[in-house]
């Protein structure tokens, strides 16, 4: 009876063991370093190494509800002359070419129902960096599905409106 038991600790010691090697070994190291994206597009390269203004590419943001990721012309405004034989520049002629919008991923996400506006922030001076973090060091944007937890948790700090349903709720 006791050896069974030393034996049934072993096998559960040995089962748990190859779990724990199976978990490490295929989960993806960096599971939560966002999507991949059509093109490996840095922020980091071009707004942390190359000081490339926010605006200059999403030039919508203050005005529209979409802020808009730039169309692969404004990709080519540079890249026709910066690095213009690495592969994945040759990506974006194949774009431009076939007239093919860039399949972006998209990993802001807020549920259908609430309404979300950059202007109303950004004409108050809310940094881009507090709602989406440091982006100048990310090679690769994580997925944000924003909760009404973050809104309610700012706009409490902020003395901003907290009556959702006149505000954010359609
Ligand atoms: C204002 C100029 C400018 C614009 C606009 C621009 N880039 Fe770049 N990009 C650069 C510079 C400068 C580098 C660094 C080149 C080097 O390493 O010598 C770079 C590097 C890259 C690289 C090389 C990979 C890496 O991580 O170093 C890729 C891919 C790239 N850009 C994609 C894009 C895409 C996609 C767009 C459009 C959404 C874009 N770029 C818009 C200037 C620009
Ligand atoms: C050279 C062009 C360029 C510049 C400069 C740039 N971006 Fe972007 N941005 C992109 C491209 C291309 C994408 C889509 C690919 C991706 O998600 O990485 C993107 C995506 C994003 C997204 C995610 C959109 C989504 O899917 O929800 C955010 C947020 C963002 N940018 C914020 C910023 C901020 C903040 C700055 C300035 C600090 C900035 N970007 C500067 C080109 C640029
Ligand atoms: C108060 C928080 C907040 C601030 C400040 C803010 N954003 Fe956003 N941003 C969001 C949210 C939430 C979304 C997702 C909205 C959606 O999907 O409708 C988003 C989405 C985006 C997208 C993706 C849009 C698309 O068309 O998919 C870009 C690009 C972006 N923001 C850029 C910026 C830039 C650049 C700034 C600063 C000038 C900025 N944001 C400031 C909260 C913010
Ligand atoms: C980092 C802080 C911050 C976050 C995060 C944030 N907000 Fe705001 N928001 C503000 C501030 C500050 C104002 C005040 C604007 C003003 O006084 O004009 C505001 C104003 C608004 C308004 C306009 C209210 C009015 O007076 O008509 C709406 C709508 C809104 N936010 C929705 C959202 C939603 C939805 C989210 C989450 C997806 C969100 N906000 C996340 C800071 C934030």
């Amino acid at each position: 009876m006791k050896k069974n038991l030393h034996e049934i600790i072993l096998i559960f010691l040995v089962i748990v063991l190859v779990g724990a090697f199976l978990i490490l070994f295929y989960a993806p190291p960096q599971a939560d370093i966002g999507p991949e994206q059509p093109i490996p597009f840095s922020h980091n390269v071009h707004v942390g190494v190359k000081q490339i203004q926010c605006q200059y590419c999403h030039p919508y943001v203050a005005y529209s509800n979409f802020p808009g990721i730039p169309p692969v012309e404004k990709c080519l405004h540079c890249h026709e002359y910066i690095i213009s034989q690495h592969p994945e520049i040759q990506k974006e002629h194949q774009y431009f070419n076939t007239q093919s919008p860039t399949p972006w991923v998209k990993v802001n996400v807020v549920p259908e129902h609430v309404f979300f506006n950059h202007q109303r922030h950004i004409n108050t001076k809310v940094a881009c960096e507090e709602c989406h973090g440091q982006v100048a060091d990310l090679q690769r944007l994580p997925r944000k599905p924003w909760r009404m937890k973050a809104c309610i948790d700012c706009h409490r700090s902020k003395n901003a409106i907290v009556d959702c349903w006149l505000a954010c709720h359609n």
